[in-house]
């Protein structure tokens, strides 16, 4: 398989049999979301998407991606959560991290906004733009949402002060529902380029649409291999395939199991800085869509070995409520090895002819066995290297074991009902129309 999950760590401190108790159920929830029977069916898009993606939508994609190149050496994408995340995780996996010392930049640096209200981090974003060439990607399916919006305004505000309206238009493109929200009517009114949101696609489960697809085309990524990538996990995962085979229910048939055991926090740990982000997008997919009901485990991510100087005490001998999953990537993107010194005065000359991607092995080895006799069961998922197929293929393979994780524990994992309760209290807070009582009780709290 492309992805290779291993369970054996768990045990001892589970028991075979409950992994068996948990098998069935897990394959009735792979089934529900392949036959649409469970909660939240008309949320399942994402499950079948990969395949019914055409070359000509890819095309549609790439083709607007490179007039906005043309156009601009800055790209702010704009979106939160589910419009966001996606695209930034893979973003950094395929980046190089200092990419912006190399002196020749030969496609544009994508930043952004809309994921947070800071006035400095938008002030600074603006400031910094200045003597750019500027264009904006705005994604979001509601097309009301208000970290977006607000960011829109004002980069449109500012493109628009640049060039003008109408250049304006060809340097703005929205993705977003077909029909609603506000956005939509902003776009048409506006002469935006526009892509669709399918309804049926909820916004964590949407990196494969327009929404991840264009901010990655614009930056370079080539979004044919990782949607390649995604559709060949789609096989792999599909409900047929048996348990010994199929990654997706082994991932959602451990955790749960664990879940059962009184495991309830479970920490994605990578050993590359540039997967940080695909720990950002796994939060969110797993943590809105099983945290609910007063369920579900709790989704932290720690980015080793850096953590292990700061998380590593409290996981090797903290609560042992925990569990590790580890994404292990098997080959680095580039050979670097560490020489022999004659004076040796570090000590390291033990080291002399490895690879630093051995040493890195060595220490998740290592850690690996330190957590798991500390009481830290450990569920590994490999993957051969960090290119655009893996990715779109790793990516899938959570969202699959999401929405089988979620079956397994009897909530809808394709609604956050808890997400408004913050957002009324902002509204009521801020003065919008419709919300006066619940803000003048509010502020009485405050
Ligand atoms: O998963 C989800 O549905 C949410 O996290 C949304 O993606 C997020 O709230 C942004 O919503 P929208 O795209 O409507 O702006």
């Amino acid at each position: 398989s492309i992805i290779k999950v291993s369970i054996d760590k768990i045990y001892g401190i589970l028991e075979p049999v409950d992994l068996e108790l948990i098998k069935e159920r897990v394959e009735v929830s792979n089934r529900m979301l392949s036959d649409g029977s469970g909660d939240g069916n008309d949320f399942l898009g994402w499950v079948d998407l990969p395949e019914q993606i055409t070359p000509a939508q890819l095309d549609a994609v790439n083709d607007c991606a490179k007039s906005l190149a043309s156009l601009a050496e800055v790209i702010v994408v704009i979106g939160i959560g589910g419009s966001y995340l996606g695209a930034k995780a893979v973003l950094e996996a395929m980046s190089d991290p200092f990419q912006l010392l190399h002196k020749k930049q030969d496609k544009p640096i994508v930043l952004f906004a809309g994921q947070n209200l800071s006035e400095d981090y938008l002030y600074e974003l603006l400031a910094a733009t200045k003597p750019y060439k500027l264009a904006a990607i705005v994604i979001s399916k509601s097309g009301t949402t208000t970290e977006p919006a607000v960011a829109f305004r004002i980069v449109k505000e500012e493109i628009e002060t640049r060039y003008g309206k109408a250049e304006a238009a060809k340097r703005i493109v929205a993705v977003t529902d077909a029909k609603r929200g506000a956005l939509r009517t902003l776009a048409t009114q506006e002469g935006y380029a526009t892509f669709v949101i399918p309804d049926d696609i909820g916004g964590r489960y949407s990196v494969l649409t327009p929404v991840g697809l264009l901010p990655l085309a614009v930056a370079g990524i080539n979004i044919g291999e990782l949607v390649r990538g995604a559709q060949d996990m789609a096989k792999m995962t599909a409900a047929d395939v048996p348990f010994d085979e199929n990654p997706a229910v082994q991932y959602a048939a451990a955790r749960n199991a664990l879940y059962k055991k009184g495991y309830k926090i479970e920490i994605l740990a990578s050993y590359d800085p540039r997967l940080q982000y695909v720990s950002e997008w796994w939060k969110q997919l797993y943590g809105e869509s099983e945290g609910k009901e007063g369920k579900g485990i709790f989704p932290a991510s720690v980015t080793l070995t850096a953590d292990l100087h700061s998380m590593g005490q409290y996981i090797q001998q903290g609560e042992r409520t925990l569990i590790e999953t580890v994404i292990s990537v098997e080959k680095p993107r580039h050979s670097l090895k560490i020489d022999s010194d004659p004076d040796n005065l570090d000590g390291l000359n033990y080291l002399a002819g490895k690879r630093i991607g051995e040493v890195n092995l060595m220490a998740e080895m290592g850690t690996m066995l330190a957590h798991v006799d500390g009481g830290v069961p450990n569920i590994r998922i490999e993957i051969p290297e960090l290119n655009e197929y893996y990715l779109g293929a790793l990516l899938y393979f959570f969202e699959k074991s999401c929405g089988i994780s979620g079956y397994t524990l009897g909530v809808n994992p394709f609604d956050q009902p808890g997400v408004e309760a913050y957002k009324k209290n902002m509204f009521a807070l801020l003065g919008k129309p419709g919300y006066e009582d619940e803000g003048k009780l509010l502020r009485a709290r405050l």
